[in-house]
Protein backbone atom coordinates (compact mmCIF):
# COMPACT_ATOMS: atom_id res chain seq x y z
CA UNK A 1 0.00 0.00 0.00
CA UNK A 2 1.37 3.04 -1.04
CA UNK A 3 -0.02 6.47 -0.08
CA UNK A 4 0.94 9.74 -0.84
CA UNK A 5 1.74 11.94 -3.87
CA UNK A 6 4.45 10.25 -6.53
CA UNK A 7 5.86 13.47 -7.09
CA UNK A 8 6.75 14.24 -3.28
CA UNK A 9 8.15 11.06 -3.16
CA UNK A 10 10.22 11.54 -6.11
CA UNK A 11 11.17 14.88 -4.23
CA UNK A 12 12.01 13.04 -1.14
CA UNK A 13 14.38 11.00 -2.90
CA UNK A 14 16.14 13.71 -4.36
CA UNK A 15 16.77 15.03 -1.12
CA UNK A 16 18.31 12.15 0.00
CA UNK A 17 20.17 12.03 -3.32
CA UNK A 18 21.23 15.80 -2.91
CA UNK A 19 22.57 15.48 0.75
CA UNK A 20 24.00 11.81 0.12
CA UNK A 21 28.07 12.21 0.37
CA UNK A 22 29.19 9.34 -1.01
CA UNK A 23 27.99 6.55 1.03
CA UNK A 24 26.66 8.55 4.16
CA UNK A 25 23.84 11.37 4.22
CA UNK A 26 24.17 15.48 6.26
CA UNK A 27 21.12 16.26 7.53
CA UNK A 28 20.86 18.87 6.10
CA UNK A 29 23.97 20.71 3.97
CA UNK A 30 25.39 23.48 6.27
CA UNK A 31 23.95 23.59 9.45
CA UNK A 32 24.91 19.78 9.78
CA UNK A 33 27.45 19.07 7.28
CA UNK A 34 28.32 15.61 8.95
CA UNK A 35 27.06 12.52 9.25
CA UNK A 36 24.53 12.10 12.65
CA UNK A 37 23.28 9.10 14.31
CA UNK A 38 19.55 8.69 14.72
CA UNK A 39 19.15 10.94 11.65
CA UNK A 40 21.26 8.35 9.38
CA UNK A 41 19.33 5.66 11.06
CA UNK A 42 15.84 6.62 10.03
CA UNK A 43 17.48 7.60 6.50
CA UNK A 44 18.55 4.26 5.96
CA UNK A 45 15.11 3.05 6.47
CA UNK A 46 14.10 5.68 3.64
CA UNK A 47 16.56 4.48 1.55
CA UNK A 48 15.50 1.23 2.05
CA UNK A 49 11.97 1.75 0.36
CA UNK A 50 14.05 1.55 -3.02
CA UNK A 51 17.65 1.11 -2.41
CA UNK A 52 18.78 -1.51 0.09
CA UNK A 53 22.48 -1.79 -0.40
CA UNK A 54 22.52 2.38 -0.38
CA UNK A 55 20.71 1.96 2.78
CA UNK A 56 23.25 -0.84 4.39
CA UNK A 57 26.06 1.63 3.30
CA UNK A 58 24.30 4.52 5.48
CA UNK A 59 24.80 2.08 8.40
CA UNK A 60 27.98 0.59 7.72
CA UNK A 61 29.52 4.72 7.42
CA UNK A 62 28.02 5.09 10.48
CA UNK A 63 29.21 1.93 12.43
CA UNK A 64 32.79 2.98 10.88
CA UNK A 65 32.95 5.47 13.61
CA UNK A 66 32.20 2.96 16.22
CA UNK A 67 34.16 3.01 19.49
CA UNK A 68 36.09 -0.31 20.92
CA UNK A 69 34.02 -0.26 23.64
CA UNK A 70 31.13 -0.23 21.65
CA UNK A 71 29.47 3.12 21.85
CA UNK A 72 28.82 4.97 18.40
CA UNK A 73 29.45 8.36 18.36
CA UNK A 74 26.33 11.31 17.63
CA UNK A 75 28.54 12.47 15.22
CA UNK A 76 31.02 11.03 12.71
CA UNK A 77 33.57 13.22 11.03
CA UNK A 78 34.21 11.74 7.88
CA UNK A 79 35.55 15.17 6.07
CA UNK A 80 36.12 18.46 7.35
CA UNK A 81 33.59 21.16 7.03
CA UNK A 82 34.15 24.71 8.38
CA UNK A 83 30.48 25.20 8.88
CA UNK A 84 29.75 23.66 12.00
CA UNK A 85 31.17 24.11 15.97
CA UNK A 86 31.69 22.09 17.94
CA UNK A 87 34.36 20.57 15.14
CA UNK A 88 36.77 17.57 15.44
CA UNK A 89 39.40 19.61 17.09
CA UNK A 90 36.62 20.08 20.29
CA UNK A 91 36.36 16.67 21.45
CA UNK A 92 39.75 15.49 21.52
CA UNK A 93 38.64 11.32 21.20
CA UNK A 94 41.60 10.42 19.77
CA UNK A 95 42.61 8.21 22.63
CA UNK A 96 38.79 6.30 22.58
CA UNK A 97 38.42 5.74 18.99
CA UNK A 98 39.56 3.30 16.28
CA UNK A 99 43.17 3.78 15.24
CA UNK A 100 42.38 4.63 11.29
CA UNK A 101 38.91 5.10 11.82
CA UNK A 102 37.07 8.67 11.17
CA UNK A 103 37.27 11.68 13.90
CA UNK A 104 34.23 11.65 15.76
CA UNK A 105 32.35 13.52 18.67
CA UNK A 106 32.45 11.85 22.50
CA UNK A 107 28.77 11.36 22.80
CA UNK A 108 25.75 9.15 21.68
CA UNK A 109 22.41 9.53 20.47
CA UNK A 110 19.22 7.67 20.31
CA UNK A 111 20.29 3.76 19.55
CA UNK A 112 17.52 3.78 16.42
CA UNK A 113 20.30 1.87 14.30
CA UNK A 114 19.12 -1.77 15.56
CA UNK A 115 15.60 -1.06 14.42
CA UNK A 116 16.62 0.69 11.18
CA UNK A 117 19.02 -2.89 10.57
CA UNK A 118 15.75 -5.30 11.17
CA UNK A 119 13.76 -2.57 8.51
CA UNK A 120 16.00 -3.14 6.10
CA UNK A 121 16.60 -6.54 6.50
CA UNK A 122 12.77 -7.37 6.09
CA UNK A 123 12.84 -5.32 2.76
CA UNK A 124 14.63 -7.27 1.10
CA UNK A 125 13.55 -10.53 -0.82
CA UNK A 126 15.22 -13.61 0.58
CA UNK A 127 17.67 -13.74 -2.53
CA UNK A 128 19.31 -10.27 -1.66
CA UNK A 129 19.42 -11.68 2.25
CA UNK A 130 21.50 -14.56 0.98
CA UNK A 131 23.95 -12.32 -0.95
CA UNK A 132 23.83 -9.04 2.38
CA UNK A 133 23.92 -11.60 4.76
CA UNK A 134 27.68 -10.76 6.02
CA UNK A 135 27.43 -7.17 6.02
CA UNK A 136 24.39 -7.26 7.94
CA UNK A 137 25.90 -9.59 10.44
CA UNK A 138 28.73 -7.14 10.45
CA UNK A 139 25.93 -4.50 11.47
CA UNK A 140 24.01 -6.60 14.08
CA UNK A 141 27.64 -7.27 15.76
CA UNK A 142 28.11 -3.39 15.84
CA UNK A 143 24.87 -3.22 17.15
CA UNK A 144 25.00 -5.72 19.93
CA UNK A 145 28.17 -4.10 20.92
CA UNK A 146 26.90 -1.14 21.56
CA UNK A 147 23.55 -2.25 23.50
CA UNK A 148 25.76 -3.31 25.64
CA UNK A 149 27.45 -0.36 25.96
CA UNK A 150 24.43 1.13 26.86
CA UNK A 151 23.72 -0.98 29.78
CA UNK A 152 27.42 -0.89 31.00
CA UNK A 153 27.97 2.58 30.90
CA UNK A 154 24.87 4.22 31.40
CA UNK A 155 23.01 2.11 33.38
CA UNK A 156 25.79 0.92 36.20
CA UNK A 157 23.42 0.66 39.03
CA UNK A 158 20.80 -1.72 36.75
CA UNK A 159 17.83 0.45 37.06
CA UNK A 160 16.06 -0.14 33.82
CA UNK A 161 16.75 2.94 32.51
CA UNK A 162 19.75 4.35 30.89
CA UNK A 163 20.90 7.90 30.97
CA UNK A 164 22.47 10.38 28.76
CA UNK A 165 25.28 13.04 30.14
CA UNK A 166 24.31 15.93 27.75
CA UNK A 167 21.16 17.34 26.37
CA UNK A 168 22.72 16.53 22.66
CA UNK A 169 22.57 12.65 23.51
CA UNK A 170 18.68 12.87 24.09
CA UNK A 171 18.05 13.78 20.29
CA UNK A 172 15.69 16.48 22.03
CA UNK A 173 18.94 19.07 22.26
CA UNK A 174 16.83 22.09 23.38
CA UNK A 175 13.75 20.56 25.12
CA UNK A 176 12.82 22.04 28.11
CA UNK A 177 12.70 19.07 29.29
CA UNK A 178 16.39 19.79 30.55
CA UNK A 179 15.69 23.45 31.57
CA UNK A 180 16.17 22.90 35.04
CA UNK A 181 18.74 20.23 35.17
CA UNK A 182 21.16 21.97 32.49
CA UNK A 183 20.51 25.09 35.19
CA UNK A 184 23.06 23.34 37.62
CA UNK A 185 25.82 23.41 34.75
CA UNK A 186 28.36 25.78 35.15
CA UNK A 187 28.48 28.04 32.47
CA UNK A 188 32.14 28.46 32.39
CA UNK A 189 34.07 27.18 29.31
CA UNK A 190 38.09 26.62 28.53
CA UNK A 191 37.03 26.17 24.76
CA UNK A 192 36.03 29.18 22.56
CA UNK A 193 32.80 29.56 21.64
CA UNK A 194 32.36 30.13 17.79
CA UNK A 195 28.32 29.36 16.66
CA UNK A 196 27.92 28.37 13.56
CA UNK A 197 24.25 27.23 13.42
CA UNK A 198 22.38 31.21 13.99
CA UNK A 199 24.49 32.28 10.83
CA UNK A 200 22.44 29.33 8.64
CA UNK A 201 19.12 29.81 10.59
CA UNK A 202 16.77 32.57 12.39
CA UNK A 203 18.16 33.07 15.97
CA UNK A 204 15.06 32.70 17.30
CA UNK A 205 14.80 29.11 16.73
CA UNK A 206 17.60 28.43 17.98
CA UNK A 207 19.10 28.03 21.92
CA UNK A 208 20.90 30.98 23.47
CA UNK A 209 24.30 31.49 24.01
CA UNK A 210 23.88 30.89 27.72
CA UNK A 211 22.37 27.39 26.56
CA UNK A 212 25.38 26.95 24.09
CA UNK A 213 28.02 28.04 27.14
CA UNK A 214 26.37 25.29 29.41
CA UNK A 215 26.95 22.49 26.72
CA UNK A 216 30.03 23.45 25.94
CA UNK A 217 31.06 23.18 29.53
CA UNK A 218 29.65 19.77 29.66
CA UNK A 219 31.88 18.76 26.30
CA UNK A 220 35.08 20.26 28.35
CA UNK A 221 34.54 18.31 31.12
CA UNK A 222 33.96 14.69 29.58
CA UNK A 223 37.29 15.58 27.51
CA UNK A 224 39.27 16.38 30.73
CA UNK A 225 37.86 12.74 31.73
CA UNK A 226 39.00 11.19 28.71
CA UNK A 227 35.97 10.18 27.52
CA UNK A 228 36.60 7.40 29.62
CA UNK A 229 32.67 5.91 30.54
CA UNK A 230 33.05 5.25 34.39
CA UNK A 231 35.13 8.78 34.39
CA UNK A 232 32.57 10.39 32.97
CA UNK A 233 29.92 9.22 35.40
CA UNK A 234 32.00 10.55 37.93
CA UNK A 235 32.09 13.88 37.11
CA UNK A 236 28.94 14.37 35.30
CA UNK A 237 27.36 17.53 36.08
CA UNK A 238 23.76 16.53 33.95
CA UNK A 239 22.58 12.75 34.54
CA UNK A 240 19.50 12.43 33.17
CA UNK A 241 17.54 8.70 32.84
CA UNK A 242 15.86 9.90 29.56
CA UNK A 243 12.09 7.57 28.59
CA UNK A 244 12.41 8.58 24.89
CA UNK A 245 16.17 7.13 25.27
CA UNK A 246 14.93 4.24 27.27
CA UNK A 247 12.25 3.19 24.99
CA UNK A 248 14.17 3.71 21.33
CA UNK A 249 17.00 1.15 23.12
CA UNK A 250 14.08 -1.16 24.39
CA UNK A 251 12.88 -1.30 20.95
CA UNK A 252 15.35 -1.77 19.09
CA UNK A 253 16.41 -4.35 21.52
CA UNK A 254 13.41 -6.21 20.99
CA UNK A 255 14.47 -5.69 17.29
CA UNK A 256 17.98 -6.84 17.22
CA UNK A 257 16.89 -10.15 19.10
CA UNK A 258 14.40 -10.73 16.64
CA UNK A 259 17.63 -10.63 14.40
CA UNK A 260 19.55 -12.74 16.35
CA UNK A 261 18.15 -16.16 14.59
CA UNK A 262 19.47 -14.81 11.18
CA UNK A 263 22.52 -12.81 11.98
CA UNK A 264 23.29 -13.77 15.87
CA UNK A 265 23.03 -16.97 18.11
CA UNK A 266 20.64 -18.35 20.51
CA UNK A 267 22.69 -17.03 23.62
CA UNK A 268 22.62 -13.93 22.18
CA UNK A 269 18.53 -13.28 22.01
CA UNK A 270 18.29 -14.43 25.65
CA UNK A 271 20.61 -12.19 26.49
CA UNK A 272 19.11 -9.50 24.29
CA UNK A 273 15.45 -10.68 25.54
CA UNK A 274 16.54 -10.64 29.01
CA UNK A 275 18.13 -6.41 28.16
CA UNK A 276 14.53 -6.17 27.40
CA UNK A 277 12.53 -6.78 29.89
CA UNK A 278 15.10 -5.15 32.47
CA UNK A 279 14.27 -1.86 29.72
CA UNK A 280 10.76 -2.43 29.57
CA UNK A 281 10.18 -3.02 33.71
CA UNK A 282 12.16 0.51 34.17
CA UNK A 283 9.89 2.06 32.08
CA UNK A 284 6.97 0.95 33.03
CA UNK A 285 7.84 2.50 37.23
CA UNK A 286 8.03 5.68 35.25
CA UNK A 287 4.27 5.87 34.19
CA UNK A 288 2.12 8.24 36.14
CA UNK A 289 -1.31 7.87 35.66
CA UNK A 290 -2.25 11.63 37.02
CA UNK A 291 -0.39 12.89 33.76
CA UNK A 292 -1.14 10.12 31.44
CA UNK A 293 2.52 9.96 30.40
CA UNK A 294 6.22 8.42 30.96
CA UNK A 295 8.35 10.66 32.96
CA UNK A 296 12.27 10.79 33.09
CA UNK A 297 14.13 11.17 36.12
CA UNK A 298 16.88 14.05 37.14
CA UNK A 299 19.79 11.29 38.49
CA UNK A 300 21.84 14.73 40.02
CA UNK A 301 19.13 15.53 42.50
CA UNK A 302 16.89 12.18 42.86
CA UNK A 303 13.65 13.72 41.00
CA UNK A 304 11.41 13.05 38.20
CA UNK A 305 11.33 15.76 35.36
CA UNK A 306 7.66 16.33 35.00
CA UNK A 307 7.97 18.93 31.97
CA UNK A 308 5.44 17.75 29.13
CA UNK A 309 7.18 16.92 26.17
CA UNK A 310 6.54 14.10 23.21
CA UNK A 311 9.36 12.00 24.79
CA UNK A 312 6.39 10.66 27.58
CA UNK A 313 4.52 8.62 25.22
CA UNK A 314 7.89 7.70 23.10
CA UNK A 315 7.60 4.24 25.44
CA UNK A 316 4.58 3.13 23.53
CA UNK A 317 7.21 2.25 20.93
CA UNK A 318 8.52 -0.50 23.62
CA UNK A 319 5.71 -1.35 25.56
CA UNK A 320 2.24 -3.66 25.78
CA UNK A 321 -0.07 -1.29 27.11
CA UNK A 322 -2.57 -2.83 29.75
CA UNK A 323 -6.15 -1.42 28.37
CA UNK A 324 -6.41 1.48 30.88
CA UNK A 325 -2.96 2.87 30.89
CA UNK A 326 -3.22 2.86 26.92
CA UNK A 327 -6.24 4.55 27.29
CA UNK A 328 -4.84 7.05 29.30
CA UNK A 329 -2.10 7.75 27.69
CA UNK A 330 -3.98 8.33 24.04
CA UNK A 331 -6.38 10.63 25.45
CA UNK A 332 -3.72 12.87 26.75
CA UNK A 333 -2.62 12.59 23.12
CA UNK A 334 -5.36 13.52 21.84
CA UNK A 335 -6.14 16.57 23.97
CA UNK A 336 -2.61 18.08 22.75
CA UNK A 337 -3.43 17.27 19.19
CA UNK A 338 -6.82 19.48 20.06
CA UNK A 339 -4.76 22.46 20.67
CA UNK A 340 -2.88 22.56 17.31
CA UNK A 341 -3.23 22.33 14.02
CA UNK A 342 -1.22 20.00 12.72
CA UNK A 343 0.97 16.75 14.11
CA UNK A 344 1.73 15.92 17.57
CA UNK A 345 4.15 18.55 19.11
CA UNK A 346 7.27 18.13 20.95
CA UNK A 347 5.61 20.67 23.87
CA UNK A 348 1.70 21.23 24.32
CA UNK A 349 0.31 24.61 23.36
CA UNK A 350 -1.07 25.02 26.61
CA UNK A 351 2.35 24.59 28.67
CA UNK A 352 3.87 27.37 29.66
CA UNK A 353 7.03 25.96 27.70
CA UNK A 354 5.41 26.45 24.44
CA UNK A 355 7.46 27.98 21.48
CA UNK A 356 5.66 27.06 18.46
CA UNK A 357 8.67 28.02 16.27
CA UNK A 358 11.94 27.25 18.65
CA UNK A 359 13.64 23.75 18.04
CA UNK A 360 12.38 21.18 20.76
CA UNK A 361 10.06 23.47 22.31
CA UNK A 362 6.78 22.99 20.11
CA UNK A 363 7.50 22.09 17.18
CA UNK A 364 6.45 18.95 15.01
CA UNK A 365 9.02 16.96 14.14
CA UNK A 366 8.18 14.20 11.23
CA UNK A 367 10.82 11.51 12.81
CA UNK A 368 8.76 11.77 16.44
CA UNK A 369 5.38 11.55 15.23
CA UNK A 370 7.17 8.39 12.78
CA UNK A 371 8.35 6.85 16.41
CA UNK A 372 4.73 7.47 17.81
CA UNK A 373 3.07 6.61 15.00
CA UNK A 374 4.49 2.81 15.58
CA UNK A 375 4.15 2.82 19.15
CA UNK A 376 0.79 3.43 18.26
CA UNK A 377 0.35 0.60 15.77
CA UNK A 378 1.70 -1.45 18.69
CA UNK A 379 -0.53 -0.75 20.85
CA UNK A 380 -3.54 -1.07 18.29
CA UNK A 381 -4.82 2.32 18.07
CA UNK A 382 -4.96 2.69 14.33
CA UNK A 383 -7.04 5.59 14.22
CA UNK A 384 -4.74 8.07 16.01
CA UNK A 385 -2.03 6.74 14.24
CA UNK A 386 -3.50 7.51 11.26
CA UNK A 387 -4.11 10.53 12.61
CA UNK A 388 -0.38 11.72 13.00
CA UNK A 389 0.30 9.84 9.77
CA UNK A 390 -2.04 12.32 7.55
CA UNK A 391 -0.88 15.29 9.57
CA UNK A 392 3.28 14.68 8.88
CA UNK A 393 2.43 14.08 5.18
CA UNK A 394 0.43 17.17 5.45
CA UNK A 395 2.57 19.35 6.73
CA UNK A 396 5.31 18.46 4.43
CA UNK A 397 3.50 18.07 1.36
CA UNK A 398 2.42 21.83 2.76
CA UNK A 399 6.12 23.03 3.34
CA UNK A 400 8.01 20.67 2.10
CA UNK A 401 11.37 18.90 3.85
CA UNK A 402 11.96 21.26 6.75
CA UNK A 403 13.58 20.63 10.10
CA UNK A 404 10.64 20.77 12.01
CA UNK A 405 7.24 22.74 11.57
CA UNK A 406 4.99 25.39 13.34
CA UNK A 407 1.71 23.29 15.28
CA UNK A 408 -0.11 26.69 14.85
CA UNK A 409 0.22 27.42 11.00
CA UNK A 410 2.05 24.20 9.39
CA UNK A 411 5.16 26.58 8.33
CA UNK A 412 8.29 25.45 8.13
CA UNK A 413 11.30 26.16 10.57
CA UNK A 414 14.84 24.83 10.75
CA UNK A 415 17.06 23.88 7.87
CA UNK A 416 15.58 23.03 4.78
CA UNK A 417 15.76 19.68 2.44
CA UNK A 418 16.28 18.04 5.71
CA UNK A 419 17.37 14.09 5.14
CA UNK A 420 15.03 12.69 7.93
CA UNK A 421 11.76 14.42 7.39
CA UNK A 422 12.20 13.18 3.54
CA UNK A 423 13.41 9.52 5.06
CA UNK A 424 9.93 10.07 6.97
CA UNK A 425 7.85 10.96 4.00
CA UNK A 426 8.98 7.79 2.12
CA UNK A 427 8.79 5.40 4.88
CA UNK A 428 4.94 7.08 6.32
CA UNK A 429 3.31 7.01 2.83
CA UNK A 430 4.17 2.96 2.68
CA UNK A 431 3.89 2.23 6.17
CA UNK A 432 0.99 -0.76 6.28
CA UNK A 433 0.08 -1.01 10.05
CA UNK A 434 -1.12 -4.55 9.84
CA UNK A 435 2.46 -5.89 8.72
CA UNK A 436 3.47 -5.60 12.37
CA UNK A 437 4.58 -1.87 11.13
CA UNK A 438 7.29 -3.03 8.80
CA UNK A 439 6.13 -1.64 4.90
CA UNK A 440 6.26 -5.42 2.93
C1 LIG B 1 19.73 18.71 16.02
C2 LIG B 1 18.71 17.78 16.65
C3 LIG B 1 19.26 16.36 16.65
C4 LIG B 1 19.67 15.95 15.24
C5 LIG B 1 20.61 16.97 14.62
C6 LIG B 1 20.86 16.69 13.15
O1 LIG B 1 20.89 18.78 16.78
O2 LIG B 1 18.38 18.19 17.92
O3 LIG B 1 18.30 15.46 17.13
O4 LIG B 1 20.25 14.70 15.26
O5 LIG B 1 20.05 18.26 14.73
O6 LIG B 1 19.66 16.66 12.45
Amino acid sequence: MVTGDAAWREAARAVLAANDRGGYTVPTARLYPFQWNWDSAFVAMGFATWDCDRALTELERLAQGQWPDGMIPHIVFHRPSETYFPGPDVWGTESRRRAGGPATSGLTQPPVFATALRFVWEAMPDSARRERRERAAGLYRAALAWHRWWIGARDPAETGLVAVLHNWETGSDNSPAWDAALARVPTTTSTPIRRQDTGHVDAAMRPRDVDYQRYIHLVDTYRAAGWDPERQWAVAPFKVADVQTTAILARATEDLAALSSALGDDREAAELRDMGRRLCAGLMRQWRPALGRFVGHDLMVGRDIETATHAGFVPLLALDLDESTCAAATAEMTRWLAEVRLGLPTVPRSSPDFEARRYWRGPVWAVVNWLLILGLHRNGRLDLAERLRAGTLAAIERAGFAEHFDPLTGEGGGGSSFSWTAAAYLVLTELDPRRDHFPR
